[in-house]
């Protein structure tokens, strides 16, 4: 099987789709090759990722990477989603095919991204 059940599970019912509208940091990133995008919008407060929801534009490791993602850093301090890497994102998705390896990586680089514009709204954290 090509796919783990983890990444079935994440592809057909996705966690945390769809907006924030008050959103404190928003990131969007994309892969030129694939045309893959993702977009990762984040809530904080007292520098904890209160909530987090994502669109993605793209295959379904994306999709299941974005989800993985989400529910990995819900909950987490600022400083650990920054910290998320894209093999944690792998591993808990019980692998990605090699191909693969840069859905994840655009889960990582989506919340950095959000995490950097929030940054910038709130140099001083939030
Ligand atoms: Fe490009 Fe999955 S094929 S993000």
């Amino acid at each position: 099987m090509l796919y783990s059940e983890k990444v079935m599970d994440h592809f057909m019912n996705p966690r945390n789709v769809g907006e924030i509208e008050d959103a404190d940091g928003i990131g969007e990133v994309g892969n030129a090759k694939c045309g893959d995008i993702m977009r990762m919008y984040l809530k904080i407060e007292n520098n904890t990722i209160v909530d987090v929801k994502f669109k993605t534009f793209g295959c379904g490791s994306a999709i299941a990477s974005s989800s993985m993602a989400t529910e990995l850093i819900k909950g987490k301090s600022v400083d650990e989603a920054l910290a998320l890497t894209n093999k944690a994102v792998t591993e808990a998705l019980d692998g990605l095919p090699t191909h693969k390896i840069h859905c994840s990586v655009l889960a990582e680089e989506a919340i950095k991204s959000a995490l950097d514009d929030f940054y910038k709204k709130y140099p001083d954290g939030k």
